[in-house]
């Protein structure tokens, strides 16, 4: 069984060979997983595995068996609104053409949840698996701090 958005799933065998973005992206039709490199290069195709940042396009399906995957559908309230990482992207204006920010908002949560106020050496460090072709880094390391203010605010 594989967790998906909180959604479970049992793959038979022949979806098990599958690229675990493949099936994500077109069986599943979580199409904010997206697909740059294929190869496990860009970390556009970021996936949270048990709260870890995954290459997606890196594992088959069978690999994800046993665990639980969050894709960038799955960090949202079910109300619509945003989460605080996303709307800290869309505040520090770190959005360009957007292709990267699924994978960059994933990989700022799996470090957020682990270091609630990481410095700006240690955002890019963590983030260094995912390209941004816009090259707006500067923005997005903002954001990143920016959210876990709001997200971890420290007691006065
Ligand atoms: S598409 Fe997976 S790392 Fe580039
Ligand atoms: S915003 Fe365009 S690739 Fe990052």
């Amino acid at each position: 069984m594989i967790t998906v958005n909180g959604h479970r799933y049992e793959p038979d065998s022949a979806l098990q060979e599958r690229k675990l973005s493949d099936w994500l992206r077109e069986d599943l039709v979580l199409t904010g997983v997206k697909i740059g490199c294929d190869i496990g290069v860009c970390g556009s195709c970021t996936v949270l595995v048990d709260g870890k940042a995954r290459h997606s396009c890196k594992m088959l399906v069978k690999d994800a068996i046993g665990h639980e995957i969050i894709t960038i559908e799955g960090i949202s309230p079910k109300d619509g609104t945003l989460h605080p990482l996303q709307q800290a992207f869309v505040d520090a204006g770190a959005i360009q053409c957007g292709f990267c920010t699924p994978g960059m908002v994933l990989g700022a949560l799996a470090l957020l949840m682990v270091n609630h106020h990481p410095s700006r050496s240690e955002i890019r460090q963590a983030l260094k698996g995912n390209i941004c072709r816009c090259t707006g880094y500067q923005q997005i390391v903002d954001a990143v701090q920016n959210a876990a203010r709001i997200m971890y605010p420290v007691p006065k």
